[in-house]
């Protein structure tokens, strides 16, 4: 008899794995669990058993029942889901908002390379944040370990407004609230996997390769064991899936008063090939991305024990690397609203 039970619990498995919409769906729990179908045929048998068999095999045919429409509860949903999926993908073929006599637009070549990049992210864990433009000093300087008069911050020549806050001048800013947001991981728990791309700040002069309006993308890894080979290995995915073959990277030290140790990943310049041209500076490198085991101080502002908790920061300039990754050669194309010349780029 419990034989049976098996068998018609694997029949069950093969006619579901058949199904491709509600319909069918609906016909196999008919099938299955309605007034006439197969589990119903099992009970009926119970009444020709003696106590101890009707007892054990009334059981056995109650799991099954529970698993069989526990099964066709989740494909359903599935199906739900695809339905919604399909529907939300046909949808998108239709911008409402567009004039019908106006040709389609394309994706600036800035949102090309951020989507890459957070499809990589997530794929590896990485919860996407946003971060505000406008913000306050603390979160842009103090909260990063550059408390005010220290050197570091004329590195970064900052918009003020007239209210105190500022334009924020990297995507650092957002640190100290991405963590008092999240918390350090709790036992058992991965590690806290973040990245928030942004537009930055800083009041330079424009040419070819400098802009005061530009894009950053942030990341964190913050954990109980994270170290300098957890950073290298995120870097190197984030640089060979973007590129799609292997770069030349150079690792230096380098100095933000936020991590320590600090590095600067350098990429070989991919306009000149590493001969030197104006965008690299002639020096056939171009710093490409900054980044460092996250400072104790840093964490502590940020409310994570740094005696428990050590974590990785990076910021990728992603202006840059969309100019790298295009061919662009003046920074100012980007932000010229030059429809002619923006267009031309696909993923
Ligand atoms: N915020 C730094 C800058 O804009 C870059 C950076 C981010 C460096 C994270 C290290 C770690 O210059």
């Amino acid at each position: 008899m419990l034989e049976s039970v098996e068998k018609l619990k694997a029949a069950f498995e093969e006619a579901l794995a058949k199904v491709s919409d509600s319909e069918e769906l609906e016909k196999l729990r008919i099938a299955y669990l309605g007034k006439k179908g197969a589990v119903a045929d099992f009970m009926k048998e119970l009444k020709n058993m003696d106590n101890e068999s009707k007892k054990e095999f009334g059981k056995e045919v109650n799991i099954l029942k529970d698993a069989i429409d526990a099964s066709i509860r989740s494909f359903g949903e599935k199906l739900d889901q695809a339905r919604l999926d399909a529907q939300i993908r046909n949808a998108k073929k239709f911008d409402f908002t567009i004039p019908s006599d106006q040709p389609e637009g394309s994706l600036h070549p800035i949102t090309i390379v951020q989507r890459r990049i957070e499809d990589i992210f997530k794929s590896m864990g990485f919860i996407i944040e946003d971060g505000l433009e406008i913000q306050t000093e603390y979160n842009n300087f103090e909260a990063v370990n550059i408390p005010k008069n220290h050197p570091a911050r004329d590195m970064q020549d900052t918009y003020y407004l007239s209210n105190g806050q500022l334009l924020k001048t990297h995507t650092s800013a957002a640190q100290n609230y991405i963590m008092r947001k999240y918390g350090a991981p709790k036992k058992g728990e991965p590690p806290l996997k973040v990245l928030f791309p942004g537009r930055c700040f800083r009041n330079e002069n424009i040419d070819a390769c400098h802009e005061n309006t530009f894009w950053q993308m942030e990341g964190m890894m913050i954990g109980e064991d994270i170290s300098i080979s957890n950073l290298i290995y995120f870097m190197k995915v984030l640089l060979s899936e973007v590129f799609e073959r292997d770069i030349k990277v150079r690792l230096r030290p380098g100095f933000f008063p936020f991590v320590e140790p600090g590095f600067e990943l350098d990429i070989n310049c991919l306009i000149c090939g590493g001969e030197g041209c104006p965008t690299c500076k002639n020096s056939g490198w171009l710093e490409l991305l900054p980044c460092g085991m996250i400072h104790p101080n840093v964490l502590r502002m940020g409310g994570i024990d740094p005696d428990k908790y050590t974590g990785f920061a990076f910021g990728l300039g992603l202006t840059r690397l969309a100019m790298m990754k295009f061919g662009i050669t003046d920074i100012r194309v980007l932000n010229s609203g030059n429809l002619k010349a923006l267009k031309q780029f696909v993923d």
